[in-house]
């Protein structure tokens, strides 16, 4: 297993190209189901997750065609030679459960393993399955797999969210767009993810309102046409690389970065002492002066603070002048970083979902391990801060939300390279 050497205390200067979002093409590949004709999508990532989703299509009698290093990929499910979404892949990437909604709207039927828990939490999928089960299918949990059939074809219904789950969100949208009739979505998912989706889609020929708010409304239709969609930004990954310069110092330009991703993420950041700077490229980011302030932090749904940022926040509130608190309300496990962040000297207190960060001056490198994608990132993130050499092992998590960190790091000026199977 590879791991990441960051030896920290150099300022970066220079600027970072922001991917397309991972979280946006996991959904937008399934979206391949619905129709017979060719999806191409541009602007993807190349990241490992990229390629389990495209293993897991091509068991299921997908073609997929990838150009320019992965970055444009056409996606043709002409044929379907099976609707079983297998164990083996499922359990790598949770969201393989994605082609649930697909395929039970083109074949009437799908089975597909539960994802089972990872590090960050259980990960049900209870919600899929009640909204789903309106939408008229017949879902059958059994030795691991939900077996899920309709009778006579999906129809619309008014649905009613017990949480905006953006999984389930995109698996019922994806159903809803050949259900014969009106599907009416309440307390939906409004992450700019949703509404990448719902433009493809639309692009497909599908007759969609209301992405981005919590009622989307989706009219079905007898068939989907091909279409070419690019990507979004990814906001995580913008995210991860704004508080890059802030915790190591110096000024970054984000290219591609857009503050409407992640408006309550920026607030935070501004209350923080940091300067955000919109550009013709993207997002201008570095310290205002001296010293960055604790700030509290409490992870929601869209328009809210991101889940997927709260490591990569504690990692700068470490350093931060003060006191701050972290909330965790979305994932019941997702303070693993925090162990490993102390092994650097960081102060933290975890009670329940809750985490107390009381900066240091500096932290100091050390040999860390990585348990999930946005905790492995934190860890680079501090070590970039830290004194002297901080060793990231099992970066294979990375390399699942990350394209080639080191490289992007290092084209600004920072001290990290990868050392192959450490
Ligand atoms: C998506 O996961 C993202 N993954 C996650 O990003 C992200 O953290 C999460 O949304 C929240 O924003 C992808 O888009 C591929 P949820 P998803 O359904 O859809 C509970 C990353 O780092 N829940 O909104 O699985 C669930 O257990 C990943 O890129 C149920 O209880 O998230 C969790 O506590 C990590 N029952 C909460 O809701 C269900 O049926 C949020 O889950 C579904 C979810």
């Amino acid at each position: 297993m590879d791991s990441i050497i960051v030896r920290g205390g150099t300022p970066l200067h220079g600027q970072i190209r922001i991917a397309g979002a991972k979280n946006a093409a996991l959904t937008l590949m399934p979206a391949t189901l619905l129709t017979e004709e060719p999806l191409t999508l541009t602007n993807v990532p190349r990241l490992s997750d990229i390629r389990t989703m495209s293993q897991l299509l091509q068991s299921l009698g997908t073609e997929v065609a990838s150009m320019q290093g992965g970055q444009v990929i056409t996606l043709s499910s002409y044929n379907l030679a099976s609707t079983t979404a297998d164990y083996e892949i499922v359990r790598k990437m949770r969201a393989s459960n994605l082609v649930l909604g697909p395929l039970l709207a083109r074949e009437g039927y799908a089975t597909v393993s539960l994802p089972g828990g990872c590090a960050i939490g259980a990960r049900p999928m209870d919600i899929h399955i009640t909204g789903l089960e309106a939408l008229g299918a017949e879902i059958e949990l059994r030795d691991g797999y939900l077996h899920a059939k309709t009778k006579g074809g999906l129809k619309g219904a008014v649905v009613e969210l017990r949480f905006a789950s953006v999984g389930a969100t995109e698996n019922i949208v994806m159903a809803a767009t050949l259900a014969k009739g009106t599907t009416v979505l309440k307390n939906a998912a409004r992450e700019p993810e949703i509404v990448d989706l719902v433009k493809c889609l639309r692009a497909m020929g599908a007759e969609i309102e209301g992405e981005g708010t919590s009622t989307i409304t989706i009219e079905g239709v007898d068939r989907l046409h091909g279409a070419t969609h690019q990507v979004v930004t990814d906001r995580i990954e913008l995210g991860t690389y704004m508080i890059a310069p802030v915790i190591a110092g110096g000024e970054v330009e984000l290219i591609g970065g857009r503050i409407d991703l992640l408006q309550s993420f920026c607030e935070k950041l501004d209350e923080a002492g940091v300067s955000i700077t919109e550009t013709p490229a993207g997002l201008k980011v570095a310290r205002k002066n001296g010293r960055i302030r604790a700030v509290n932090v409490k992870t929601e749904v869209f328009p809210g603070f991101p889940t997927d940022l709260q490591a990569q926040m504690m990692a700068l509130m470490c350093t931060a002048a003060g006191e701050s608190h972290l909330e965790e309300t979305i994932f019941e496990n997702r303070f693993m970083h925090a162990p490993e962040l102390m092994r650097m000297g960081a102060q933290i207190d975890v009670h329940g979902g809750v985490a107390t960060v009381k900066g240091v001056e500096r932290l100091r490198g050390a040999p860390v391990m990585a348990t999930d994608l946005r905790a492995s990132v934190s860890l680079i993130l501090a070590g970039l801060a830290a004194e002297g050499e901080t060793r990231v092992a099992r970066v294979y998590h990375l390399d699942r939300g990350y394209e080639h960190v080191e490289e992007k790091l290092s084209a600004v000026g920072a001290s990290i390279e990868r050392m192959k199977g450490e």
